[in-house]
């Protein structure tokens, strides 16, 4: 089911019991955090806030509305997250059906499915463009933006979608990064070294132009965590979210620069990078629940803003987990599944802690064959796209359930030799991890958890777990009552 926009998504939420109305004016700088960080962590994630006077604005703004398992779910237009993965798992699906009939029933719905993903290219204007402001009419203060948390270099976008295009091939990215506000028509732009976005401002800065980017809040929320997936570059996030939502992405042409904007969004602000330019960023409370240091990022330079007529503000907060991201992540974490599995078709299932802040640490269990299994396991994960990150890797056997962290300690603990059993590997990490050597490079180390084989150098017997015999099990089920215990 695709959403018409955010406001259609938010009022789902009211309905189904999910949003609470904020009435009193509460202050964009450092109050509506400590709200709305107390909320997050209630158990479930609490209630998404739709704050409707937030001081210093007349435009209403909403938090945490992605900030549960079922709130994503429902943002994403399904039950569960998890039917997606199994919706995507049978796209996948290389089998080849026998005769004509079942090539039809394999294939057509499948057909069905992808042809609702291409984006459409709509004329004249969008709703996202029913207000536009531009030249001394351009103002961020009209917008009820964060200053989140004390030490924060000043007021951020939190929840933004960044358009760029590739200006050798023409294709679109869709990044969220986030926006410092620095003045009321100048902003930063945090494209970390390794994401898409400041791909394509290297390509430009190699071809000495300026680059061009639309800032968009809201639309379809389907077009939100596609903005926050980690597709391949070169995948179109609109077309992602387009089979997200099972319904073409509407995009329309931004009114000063040469990019497609969704037509159903609530704000998209507009502007251009002059790459020449860079400006001290930051600090900024992040996900990891440090401050992220200042650091030299290039400066957005306002061209326009345009809006709904009557919009919200989407945005979040980020700090200590559990928060409302870490929801984001848990979608990635299933809806990627799929796709690990074909290159790595052991691995049976996948856990990224939510206090492991996404690629601080990853529990994988794996149908392991051969010997070394669960070390290509952690270096083709260190080779794949943003699983480069992950610090720490632990890879256990099958049936250990990795979304038990308790299991999960326990079997690390009692299975590893440490020197025999690790392997630390140099590479690529996190921008925002602030204990490796440098900023952006580092090293990762995976634990082999799984039972060691006799092809491995291991000459001793291998435990066996202690269980109980099923029929004594059995027979104490039913006296269990009895016992009164
Ligand atoms: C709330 C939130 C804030 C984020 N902020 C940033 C950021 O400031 N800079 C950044 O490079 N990535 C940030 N990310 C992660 C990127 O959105 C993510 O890596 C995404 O896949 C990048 O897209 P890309 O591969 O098209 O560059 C953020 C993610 C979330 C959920």
């Amino acid at each position: 089911m695709a959403f018409t926009d955010f406001q259609d998504f938010v009022a789902l939420l009211e309905r189904k019991g999910e949003l609470k109305r904020i009435v009193l004016p509460v202050d964009p700088y450092l109050e509506i955090t400590e709200i709305s960080d107390r909320t997050m962590k209630m158990p479930d994630g609490g209630p998404a806030l739709l704050f409707e006077n937030p001081i210093g604005s007349r435009i209403p703004l909403i938090i945490n509305a992605f900030g549960s398992r079922k709130r994503m779910s429902m943002a994403l237009g399904v039950t569960d997250f998890e039917d997606i993965a199994c919706e995507i798992e049978g796209l996948l699906k290389p089998e080849v059906p026998n005769g004509l009939l079942n090539a039809a029933r394999e294939f057509l719905p499948k057909l069905a499915v992808l042809s609702k993903m291409p984006p459409r290219h709509d004329r004249g204007s969008g709703r996202c463009q029913e207000v536009v402001l531009t030249g001394d009419d351009v103002d961020l203060g009209l917008l009820p933006i964060l200053h989140c948390w004390p030490q924060d270099g000043g007021r951020y976008i939190t929840l933004p979608l960044v358009f760029t295009n590739d200006p050798n091939t023409g294709k679109r990215n869709v990044g969220m990064y986030r926006v410092q506000v620095f003045d009321k028509r100048t902003t930063g732009m945090h494209w970390q070294m390794h994401k898409v976005g400041a791909e394509h401002a290297r390509l430009r800065e190699e071809k000495k132009q300026n680059i061009e980017v639309a800032i968009v809040l809201g639309g379809d929320p389907a077009l939100t965590y596609a903005a926050t997936a980690p597709l391949p570059p070169g995948i179109d996030e609109m077309l992602f979210a387009g089979f997200l939502r099972k319904n073409p992405v509407h995009l329309v042409r931004a009114k000063t620069v040469d990019l497609e904007v969704p037509e159903d969004a609530e704000i998209v602000i507009e502007g251009t990078i002059d790459l020449s330019e860079r400006r001290m960023e930051g600090p900024f409370g992040d996900h990891t629940g440090y401050y992220s240091l200042a650091d030299s990022y290039p400066v957005v330079h306002i061209t326009a803003i345009t809006h709904r007529r009557n919009p919200i503000y989407p945005c979040t907060i980020v700090g200590q987990p559990p928060m409302e991201d870490g929801w984001l992540g848990k979608a990635t974490e299933r809806l990627f599944l799929p796709l690990l599995r074909l290159t790595l078709p052991e691995v049976v299932d996948m856990n990224l802690p939510i206090e492991g802040i996404f690629h601080n640490i990853a529990f994988v269990s794996i149908r392991k064959r051969y010997p070394g299994q669960a070390f290509k396991v952690m270096h083709a994960l260190w080779g794949l796209g943003q699983a480069m990150f992950t610090k720490m890797i632990f890879v256990f056997d099958q049936d250990v359930d990795v979304q038990n962290t308790k299991e999960c300690l326990w079997r690390l603990g009692n299975n590893i030799d440490p020197e025999r059993d690790t392997c630390i590997v140099r590479g690529p990490i996190d921008v925002l991890d602030h204990a490796s050597r440098t900023l952006g490079f580092g090293s990762k180390i995976g634990f082999d958890c799984t039972r060691k084989l006799p092809a491995e150098g291991f000459a001793r017997e291998w435990p066996d777990v202690i269980e109980m015999s099923p029929e004594v099990k059995t027979r104490v089920d039913s006296i269990w009552d009895e016992l009164g215990i």
